[in-house]
């Protein structure tokens, strides 16, 4: 019984063991009730995920560490309450499943389908604060904390906001699983631990394995801004069963990478630890390789992914946050090449994503143009891949999964 307690629980861990420390990006509540009142509620709410699910996509990304799986993760930057439409979910379910397909058609590699959906609302800003004409509000953090509209009334982060947010993860998840099902197709949700009282609010033991797990999605990651060793963030997802990411920007030292490893997966458990790096196009040839050789040199098991999206963020000369399609496909593809010299595994990519026509990143076949963004800009956050650049990336993505094997032999 020691032992099984010993094996399933984290030393000195407990759901609520970050309030301990500092929490960076989190919103300031001045309504201190009614944030309790609010976590009571989610702590008395349905779990939004199995832990079972959560296991198999953990051994799924066990697959994909040695190249017998590989990595699709997907979908919008921030989830908001007023896109939310079954039409929707289905058009990002769709491209998702298409996207695999083509790349498990050409590579013969099956590909392990996550959305970012079902719970991606919270968002990190580099400023917490946005002046406007003089006037300075809190930033728009995400649909989960506070509105995107301009006014003192929208900014003001509210508590009751998760509520409304837990209530359309759980339909969403309906959905999909409605669709899973129709197709025969397995698919999981992912999103970003950023705002803590909600993920510790669904956090619970796994009756199953007496294990904890965070109940809001199969798999969670650590933001780029949240990552540091003593962080909350950190500290939260120690405890935790489900697979978890770390986002991997430039600045972080393969040293903090080893310690990371050791904190956050001590008995070094495949498909536990995803990287996700994200260092844009022109940083990853001189810092990637520093990473991965730091995670090989201490024998840790990890899947590695690639973010080729919040690394080659720009602004157009018209205005609009944007990223470049071409840029996009060439940090994929030094990820490719990376791993290769390396002789390690490239496992997966996660995307920003739209099922429909949107107009947010220049560039692929049909040419989104500068002048064409304000066409149909539609994101809550950041520049999303339209369904047709999805499906184009996918196809030069799959290219470089087959040849990445077949020099393999
Ligand atoms: C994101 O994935 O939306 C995000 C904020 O990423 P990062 O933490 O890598 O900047
Ligand atoms: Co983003």
């Amino acid at each position: 019984m020691l032992k099984a307690i010993k094996d399933n629980h984290a030393a000195n861990w407990s759901p609520e063991s970050w309030q301990g420390k500092e929490a960076l990006q989190q919103p300031y509540y001045a309504d201190l009730d009614a944030l309790a009142d609010v976590t009571g509620k989610l702590k008395d709410s349905t779990s939004l995920v199995a832990a079972e699910e959560a296991r198999r996509l953990k051994k799924s990304l066990a697959a994909a560490a040695v190249g017998d799986a590989f990595l699709l993760q997907a979908g919008d930057c921030a989830e908001s309450f007023a896109e939310f439409h079954p039409q929707n979910v289905r058009s990002i379910f769709d491209v998702i499943r298409q996207m695999a397909q083509v790349m498990t058609a050409t590579s013969r590699i099956p590909v392990i389908k996550v959305g970012r959906i079902a719970g991606q609302f919270a968002k990190p800003r580099s400023d917490s604060n946005e002046t406007r004409n003089g006037v300075t509000l809190p930033s728009y953090k995400g649909d989960i904390i506070n509105g995107m509209e301009f006014a003192p009334e929208t900014r003001r982060p509210e508590p009751q906001r998760m509520l409304q947010a837990y209530k359309q993860c759980s339909t969403t998840l309906n959905l999909l699983r409605g669709f899973a099902r129709e197709t025969g197709t397995a698919f999981f949700t992912a999103h970003e631990a950023l705002l803590l009282p909600y993920e510790q609010a669904l956090t619970r033991v796994d009756k199953i394995t007496g294990g904890w797990y965070d109940a809001s999605a199969h798999f969670l990651w650590v933001g780029d801004r949240t990552r540091q060793i003593d962080s909350a963030h950190v500290e939260f997802l120690r405890g935790i069963q489900n697979p978890i990411g770390i986002k991997c920007g430039p600045t972080l030292a393969p040293e903090e990478l080893s310690a990371l490893l050791a904190i956050l997966n001590p008995a070094n458990e495949a498909g536990r630890i995803t990287l996700i790096s994200r260092m844009g196009h022109q940083k990853v040839s001189d810092v990637l390789p520093g990473l991965i050789r730091a995670v090989k040199a201490e024998g840790r098991i990890v899947t590695w992914a690639c973010d080729p999206m919040h690394g080659n963020t720009t602004t157009s000369s018209t205005g609009y946050k944007t990223r470049e399609f071409g840029h996009i496909l060439s940090e994929v593809k030094k990820f490719f090449a990376i791993h290769h010299a390396e002789g390690t595994i490239p496992g997966g990519v996660q995307l920003e994503l739209a099922g429909r026509d949107v107009t947010e990143c220049t560039g692929g076949k049909f040419k989104v143009t500068e002048e064409k963004l304000s066409q149909r800009y539609q994101t809550h956050c950041d520049p999303r891949l339209n369904a047709s650049q999805g499906l184009e990336l996918a196809s030069l993505i799959a290219d470089e999964l087959r040849d990445h094997y077949q020099t393999e032999g």
